[in-house]
């Protein structure tokens, strides 16, 4: 267990990498993994235990949650580790200062235990904290990456410009009507002061006569097509936005922000939203998910006492009061919707329907979730029909045919599939 981490830092081939990390942890990690590519497993097999109950709090090289994980072998003995991960509050109860001096550190952060880890998945898990990818940031950029911008939905009139056009030229029209009312005074003036013949003066001094204006052709001309221009695009503006709630974003109960959650401390959407993958409904986390990490992180940035939005989980907890989380999203109950189908069968992205949440302090609805934005998708996108059994024989059936087998061939745009 005494491998120089300098090395560890120098890059190299994998292969070499590998090779060294089994001389190094030697025996006593691998003592079940006999040989070099099995190592490579191990490391795969330890990501993926570590993607699943540890990336909430953890990263390898950067403190988050929880401490940064890399050379945590080093600061503490392999068993200690694994005791540590396995129950630490036993561990932190048992009086041993190590663990004690750590959950001191991180203000008494509770971290869960880990019974079910079987010690085959803690070595794995091991070899993945001291020898997994140091591109931990840079994966996690990618997946932002992978975003579709296309499904979002059209747009509509930008009605704010035309607001804004409409509005300067009336003010322009204004001015030039005050302009020339002022010019014709002064030249009044003017010409009064000078000698005049009858005639010209009472050609100066006639009484202009609105009547006239108001009644010409011109004007009425101008009047009605103005007025109608602008019913016109107000009705047009309704017409878009009937039942399309595009960017709603209401105020919260609490100040709840994804871009703090999500984004900054990279937590999975999943921690939260437990049912994405399993069935109809994401689910809004109830209030004992966020007291996980809020029984002890009680304010930001160290500040003492407890922050009144904080404290606003505690009073729910104690009153046994659900909070009452304001919906973004809603379809008609004539639809029906099913994440499961679309994240875990699909493969889509929250992304791509949702927008970047991670960067929203206040969540707000992205697409317009309008028929035509789930068929526009429906139209364009493949199916992923690697390991899924289920599609084996359509797919075998449409080999002939060139065209990648897209949503709408296997009924996604049968009006039963998505009305009751
Ligand atoms: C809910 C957040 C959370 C989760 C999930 C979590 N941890 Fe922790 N972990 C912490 C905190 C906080 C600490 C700091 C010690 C304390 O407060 O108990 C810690 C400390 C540790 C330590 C001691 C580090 C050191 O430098 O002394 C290890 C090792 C560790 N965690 C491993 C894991 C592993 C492996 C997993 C997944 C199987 C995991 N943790 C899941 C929050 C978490
Ligand atoms: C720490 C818990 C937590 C995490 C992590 C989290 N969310 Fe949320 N999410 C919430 C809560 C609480 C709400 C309800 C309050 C709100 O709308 O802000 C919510 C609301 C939402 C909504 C709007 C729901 C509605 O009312 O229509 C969407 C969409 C959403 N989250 C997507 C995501 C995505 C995508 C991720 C991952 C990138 C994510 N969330 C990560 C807790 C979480
Ligand atoms: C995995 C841990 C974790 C979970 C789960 C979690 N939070 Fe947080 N929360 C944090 C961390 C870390 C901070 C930032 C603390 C800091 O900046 O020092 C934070 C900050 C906050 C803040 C900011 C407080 C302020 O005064 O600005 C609010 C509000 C909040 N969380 C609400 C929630 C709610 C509501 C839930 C449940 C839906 C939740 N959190 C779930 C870890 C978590
Ligand atoms: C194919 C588009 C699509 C994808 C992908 C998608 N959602 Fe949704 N999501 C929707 C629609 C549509 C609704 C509204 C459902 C309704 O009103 O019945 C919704 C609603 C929600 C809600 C509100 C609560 C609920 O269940 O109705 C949350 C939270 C949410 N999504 C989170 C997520 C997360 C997290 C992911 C990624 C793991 C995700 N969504 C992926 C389209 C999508
Ligand atoms: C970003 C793309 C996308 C959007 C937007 C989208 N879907 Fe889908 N949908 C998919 C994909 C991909 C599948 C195929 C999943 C699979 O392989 O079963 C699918 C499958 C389905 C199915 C199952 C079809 C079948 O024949 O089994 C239903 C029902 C469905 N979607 C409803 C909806 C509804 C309702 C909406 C709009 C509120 C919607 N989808 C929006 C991508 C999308
Ligand atoms: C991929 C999913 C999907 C398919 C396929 C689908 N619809 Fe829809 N439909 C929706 C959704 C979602 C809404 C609600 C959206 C809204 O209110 O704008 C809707 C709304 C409607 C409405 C109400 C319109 C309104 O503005 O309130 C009618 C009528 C309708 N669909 C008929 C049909 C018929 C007929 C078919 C088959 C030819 C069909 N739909 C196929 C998803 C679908």
């Amino acid at each position: 267990m005494s491998i120089n981490r300098s090395l560890s830092s120098v890059p190299m081939k994998i292969s070499t990498l590998v090779m060294l990390l089994f001389l190094s942890l030697g025996t006593q990690v691998f003592a079940a993994h006999p040989d070099v590519s099995d190592a490579e497993e191990a490391i795969a097999a330890g990501k993926s235990i570590f993607n699943a109950n540890c990336r909430t709090c953890h990263r390898l090289d950067q403190k988050n949650v929880g401490p940064a994980l890399r050379g945590v072998t080093d600061r503490h003995s392999i068993d200690w580790t694994k005791r540590f991960i396995k129950n630490s509050q036993a561990l932190i109860a048992s009086g041993d200062a190590e663990a004690v001096a750590i959950y001191n550190e991180y203000n008494q952060l509770a971290m869960p235990a880990h019974e079910f880890l079987s010690d085959d998945d803690l070595l794995n898990l091991l070899a993945y904290i001291e020898y997994g990818d140091k591109a931990d940031a840079s994966a996690s950029a990618a997946d932002g990456e992978s975003v579709e911008g296309g499904a979002a939905g059209g747009s509509g009139v930008p009605s704010e410009y035309l607001t804004i056009i409409l509005g300067v030229l009336v003010l322009v029209l204004i001015l030039i009507l005050v302009v020339l009312g002022l010019i014709i005074s002064i030249l009044t003036k003017y010409l009064n002061s000078q000698k005049l013949d009858e005639d010209d003066e009472v050609f100066i001094n006639q009484k202009y006569d609105f009547a006239k204006v108001f009644r010409s052709d011109a004007f009425i001309i101008i009047v009605t097509t103005i007025v109608i221009a602008l019913v016109a695009k107000t009705a047009i503006d309704e017409l878009y936005t009937i039942g399309v709630q595009q960017g709603y974003a209401p105020k919260q109960p609490i100040a709840f922000s994804h871009e703090l959650h999500a984004g900054q401390y990279e937590m999975q959407c999943q921690y939260c939203h437990t049912g994405v993958e399993l069935g109809k409904s994401a689910n809004i986390p109830s209030a004992n998910i966020c007291m996980n990490c809020h029984m002890h992180i009680q304010n930001v940035d160290g500040k003492d006492g407890i922050s009144p939005e904080i404290q606003k989980i505690y009073n729910a907890v104690d009153n046994d009061q659900p909070i009452e989380w304001v919906r973004v999203h809603n379809l008609p109950d004539l639809s029906y919707f099913n994440h499961a189908q679309h994240v875990a069968v699909g493969g889509v992205e929250c992304q791509t329907c949702h927008g970047p949440i991670e960067e929203m302090e206040v969540v707000y609805q992205h697409s317009s979730l309008t028929m035509g934005w789930c068929i526009d998708c429906h139209r364009q996108t493949n199916i992923r029909s690697e390991k899924n059994e289920y599609y084996d024989k359509l797919v075998q059936l449409h080999s002939d045919s060139k065209q990648p087998l897209k949503v709408k061939d296997i009924g996604g745009l049968e009006c039963a599939k998505c009305h009751y």
